[in-house]
């Protein structure tokens, strides 16, 4: 049997990590112990959380140390298990890190059924992605029919899959995203109302003509300028649901909505909330979001970066750099 490669932090990057901030090592392939399972990753996940578990300050999750493996969650194929519950063969999900083969303990991974969709989609619309999408949008936004919902990254993973939902609960979509290339595939292939796109100048003009009763629910996964434009707009008892902030994990200094007072303007609410908050209802949203899928009604785009654990700095730099369409996944 060959060795595990694995990609572990280096250094705490400064700005945008790149291939200093990691080091590449390779080591003997283990063996689990009682109550463990070994995991042979098929694909990772290539999230912007990751910026933040490289700083060491507090959060909702420890940073991540030096030395040791980058985390990431990943899928793959059970090659040895001492845990009742799983065999060699089996389809998997769970937080591997940047390595090629994991030890887990059992309790720490979820089997897969690939029957229903390939493994990749098990990060993205079937994974975290779409979670975090259903119960941010659904029960921090409690979107409604009727209503007009605004969602920003809206080509990206999680943002994608936000928008289909709310135009499955019948309400109107707005994207938000970079580039006209974007915006053509949030509208032509994801089923958004319009687009709206953020790189051909000042939003506000657009969002104003795009949303005449203003907006309802916006879905913020970028922060910065974007939250503050869309501020500006809101309806009667508007919901602002803090998904991410993109626009400011590489940013030394927060930049924080200075047009905050519309919130109270709007008698509106702003909530931020992590998806692990409902993890004891993920069978929910995986069965809704999995009749979708079936059904059609739900499109799942990933973007499979074929770089193995080697290629993990440059493919964390696509999300950055915008490059990617849908769930950004790297296949090992
Ligand atoms: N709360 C939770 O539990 C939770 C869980 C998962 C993810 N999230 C958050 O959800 C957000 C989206 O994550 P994702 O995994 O779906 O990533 P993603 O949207 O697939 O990828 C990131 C996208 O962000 C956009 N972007 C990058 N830099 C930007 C900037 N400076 N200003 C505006 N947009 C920028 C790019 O799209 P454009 O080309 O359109 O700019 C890029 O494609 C992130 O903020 C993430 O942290 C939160």
């Amino acid at each position: 049997m060959s060795d595990n490669l694995q990609c572990r932090l280096a250094a705490r990057p400064v700005g945008l990590p790149d291939a200093s901030t990691f080091e590449m090592v390779s080591e003997p392939i283990a063996e689990p112990g009682e109550g463990e399972v070994r995991v042979e990753t098929s694909h990772l996940s290539l999230d912007p959380a990751m910026r933040g578990w490289m700083n060491d300050v507090p959060s909702y999750i420890p940073p991540v140390a030096i030395g040791e493996v980058m985390r990431a969650g990943g899928v793959g194929r059970v090659t040895a298990s001492k845990h009742p519950k799983f065999s060699v063969g089996d389809e998997v999900t769970g937080l591997t890190g940047v390595q090629e083969h994991a030890i887990l303990p059992g309790e720490a991974l979820f089997k897969v059924d690939t029957s229903l969709a390939p493994l990749p989609t098990f990060l993205g619309t079937l994974g975290m992605t779409g979670m975090t999408a259903y119960f941010g949008l659904l029960d921090i936004g409690a979107a409604k029919e009727g209503e007009t919902v605004v969602v920003s990254g809206a080509a990206g993973a999680v943002g994608s899959v936000a928008g289909q939902i709310a135009k499955i609960k019948g309400c109107r979509a707005i994207g938000i995203a970079g580039g006209q290339e974007k915006c053509a595939f949030v509208v032509d292939e994801l089923g958004f109302d319009a687009c709206i796109d953020y790189k051909a100048g000042d939003i506000k003009a657009e969002l104003k003509r795009l949303t005449p009763d203003r907006v309802d629910v916006y879905f913020d996964n970028v922060g910065g300028d974007i939250l503050n434009t869309v501020l500006t707009r809101l309806a009667m008892k508007a919901r602002v649901v803090i998904c991410g902030a993109i626009s400011q994990y590489n940013e030394a200094e927060t930049k924080g909505p200075s047009n905050y007072m519309a919130l109270l303007v709007s008698r509106a609410r702003m909530e931020g909330f992590l998806v692990f908050d409902f993890a004891s209802r993920y069978r929910e949203a995986a069965i809704e979001l999995g009749g979708w899928l079936a059904e059609g009604k739900l499109v799942s785009k990933e973007d499979i970066v074929d770089g193995g654990v080697a290629g993990f700095p440059d493919a964390l730099q696509k999300l950055f750099r915008g490059e990617n369409v849908g769930k950004l996944v790297l296949k090992v």
